[in-house]
C-alpha cells in the first residue's frame, strides 16, 4: 500500500457545547478518491474545513506533507497541497477568470504594487488548457454559468501545487452533462496521482468514481469502505439506519380539473411556453442546466418581467409584477439559489422560515403563538436539525439551509407551489420527507410544479414532465412512462 497523503486521526469539535464531530478518522491514499457521505448535519463540512485550516478542532492529529499538526491556518494548508471547493461557491464576481485564480497571490509587474496582468493570463489559460476546461481567462466571473464556476473553482484549486483536492458537493447546481464534464476532469485528476475527498448526496456519483467510502453519522464514523464491496442498499443503512428500497415512491393521487394555464408566455430567456397543470398533479419541469426553466418560473412568480403570454388560476387572470403579488394571488417559487436569493443568513432561523408568511399576512404580532407552534411543527416534520430557533441561517449545514427555504414556502399555504431543485444538497432521508410533503400537497389539490435536474426524482415524483430546451418548451411526456435515456435525448435535442 503507498504512504497515504493524508492521516487525519480522532479529531473532536464542537460548537457551543454541541459536539458535531466525535474521534473521527480518515486518510486518503494518492491516486484516490475517498468518498465521505452521511446525512446533512452529520458533519462532513466541518470535517473537511478542519483540513482546510477554516475551522480549528478541538482534539485530535492532522498529519500530512511529512508533518503533524493539532490544527493548520488555511494559509498552511494551502501550503501543505491541500485545496478545498466548498458548498457555497466563492468567487469575487466582479473580478477575471485569471484574476479569482491567483486572487491572494498575484504576479507583481515591474512597478512595485501593480500585477502583471498579461502574464497572469497566460498562465491561467495554460492551466486552463492544461485541464481541457474551455473558459476565458479575461472574462469577468459575473459573466459565467453555475457550471463555468465550478470549473473556474477547480482551476483555482488546482493553481499551485496541490496534491489533495476536497470537494464539497460539486455537482448539486450542475446539469447532466456537466455533471458528466466533471466527473471526467476527476479521473483525470486522480490519474495525475492526486487524492481527492469527494462529499456528495449522491450516491450514483459514490459509486462511479469512488474508491472508498467513510461513512459519518451524527459526527461519529461509522466505518470506511472499499467501494467496490458495498451496495447502494448498504451504504443507505448504514448511513440512516433504513433501506433505499423503504424510500419514497410516489402514489399518483387522481388528478382532477385544470387549474393552472400558462399560454403563450415569454420572457427573457423564454420563447411562447405554454402548459397547465391540474388540481393535485405534480408537473415536473427537465432540461439542461440554462434551458430556460428557471427564467420561466421566476416569470410566473413576477421576479422577471413578461413579455408576452397570460397565467390564468381558477378561471382568474394573473398578471403578477412583483414576488409578492404572485404570493397574494397564490403563487409561490422556492428558488434554487439559496445563498443568494433565498437565505437571509445573517437572521434567525425562525424569522427565515415566516418571513414570507408576515410579508402575506401583515405583522408578526398577530399570530405570534400560532406562528411558533407552526415553526416548530415544520422544523419538526422536516427534521431540521438545528441548535435552537434563533440561530443564524448561517450556521446551520447546507441540506439543514435548503430545508428551511422549503419550510417557508410550505407556511404560505399557496395555491401553486413552485420548487426550483427543492432537494439540491439534501439527503436521502431529508428528501423522501420533501417528497411526501409535496405529494401532500397535491393530494390536497394543490398544484405542484417541480423543476429538478435530479433524473430518477423527476421521473418519481411527475405526473407529467415538460421538457425545456434552449428556452422553449421541446415536448410534455407522462412522467410514470418517462425513461432516464429518453428524457436526456430530449434535453439534448
Ligand atoms: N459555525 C457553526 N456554529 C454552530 N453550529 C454549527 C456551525 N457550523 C456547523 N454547525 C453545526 O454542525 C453540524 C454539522 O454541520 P456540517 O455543515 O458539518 O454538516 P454536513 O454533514 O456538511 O451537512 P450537509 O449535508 O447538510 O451539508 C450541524 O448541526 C450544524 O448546524
Ligand atoms: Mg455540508
Amino acid at each position: 500500500m503507498p504512504e497515504p497523503l493524508l492521516d487525519l486521526a480522532n479529531i473532536d469539535k464542537s460548537y457551543g457545547g454541541n459536539p458535531v464531530l466525535r474521534r473521527v478518522s480518515m486518510d486518503l491514499l494518492p491516486g484516490e478518491v475517498h468518498c465521505l457521505v452521511g446525512e446533512n448535519g452529520a458533519g462532513k463540512s466541518t470535517f473537511i474545513k478542519i483540513l482546510s485550516g477554516a475551522v480549528r478542532p478541538d482534539g485530535g492529529t492532522l498529519r500530512l506533507a511529512g508533518g503533524s499538526y493539532s490544527s493548520l491556518s488555511p494559509q498552511e494548508s494551502m501550503r501543505l497541497g491541500v485545496s478545498t471547493i466548498y458548498q457555497d461557491i466563492e468567487l469575487i464576481e466582479s473580478l477575471t477568470v485569471a484574476d479569482n485564480i491567483f486572487l491572494g497571490h498575484e504576479l507583481p509587474a515591474g512597478i512595485p504594487g501593480t500585477v502583471n496582468i498579461r502574464e497572469q493570463e497566460r498562465r491561467a489559460g495554460a492551466l486552463l488548457d492544461m485541464l481541457r476546461i474551455r473558459l476565458d481567462p479575461g472574462e469577468p466571473v459575473e459573466n459565467l454559468s453555475t457550471a463555468q464556476k465550478q470549473n473556474l473553482q477547480i482551476a483555482k484549486a488546482m493553481h499551485g501545487e496541490a496534491r489533495i483536492l476536497v470537494m464539497d458537493e460539486p455537482t448539486v447546481s450542475l446539469g447532466v452533462d456537466e455533471k458528466k464534464a466533471l466527473m471526467r476532469l476527476v479521473r483525470e485528476l486522480r490519474a495525475k496521482g492526486l487524492g481527492i475527498i469527494y462529499i456528495s448526496h449522491f450516491l450514483e456519483e459514490v459509486f462511479d468514481i469512488g474508491d472508498r467510502i467513510t461513512i459519518l453519522k451524527d459526527g461519529e464514523k461509522v466505518g470506511t469502505y472499499d467501494v467496490a464491496a458495498m451496495t447502494a442498499d448498504k451504504v443507505t443503512r448504514l448511513m440512516v439506519g433504513r433501506d433505499a428500497s423503504q424510500f419514497f415512491s410516489r402514489e399518483r393521487s387522481t388528478v382532477g380539473e385544470t387549474r393552472f394555464e400558462v399560454s403563450g408566455l415569454s420572457c427573457e430567456g423564454v420563447e411562447d411556453v405554454s402548459f397547465s397543470v391540474a388540481r393535485g398533479e405534480v408537473f415536473g419541469f427537465g432540461g439542461l442546466v440554462g434551458s430556460g426553466r428557471t427564467e420561466l418560473a421566476e416569470a410566473l412568480f413576477g421576479a422577471r418581467k413578461r413579455l408576452a403570454g397570460t397565467i390564468i388560476l381558477d378561471g382568474e387572470k394573473l398578471a403578477p409584477a412583483s414576488p409578492l403579488e404572485a404570493l397574494r394571488d397564490g403563487v409561490c417559487l422556492l428558488t434554487e439559489d439559496r445563498k443568494r436569493l433565498a437565505l437571509f443568513m445573517n437572521r434567525p432561523l425562525s424569522e427565515n422560515v415566516t418571513v414570507a408568511h408576515n410579508e402575506l399576512f401583515g405583522g408578526a404580532l398577530l399570530s405570534f403563538a400560532l406562528e411558533r407552534a407552526q415553526v416548530a411543527d415544520m422544523l419538526a416534520q422536516l427534521k431540521i436539525v438545528a441548535a435552537g430557533t434563533d440561530i443564524d441561517a448561517a450556521s446551520l449545514s447546507g441540506g439543514n439551509q435548503q430545508k428551511v427555504a422549503v419550510a417557508r414556502w410550505l407556511l404560505c399555504r399557496s395555491e401553486v407551489l413552485i420548487f426550483d431543485e427543492p432537494t439540491k444538497g439534501v439527503d436521502i432521508g431529508a428528501k423522501a420527507e420533501i417528497y411526501r410533503l409535496m405529494t401532500d400537497l397535491a393530494a390536497a389539490g394543490r398544484c405542484v410544479i417541480m423543476i429538478s435536474s435530479d433524473m430518477p426524482e423527476l421521473i418519481a415524483m411527475s405526473d407529467r414532465i415538460g421538457v425545456m430546451r434552449g428556452g422553449r418548451l421541446a415536448g410534455i411526456l407522462p412522467g410514470a412512462k418517462a425513461r432516464e435515456e429518453e428524457l436526456i435525448r430530449m434535453f439534448m435535442g
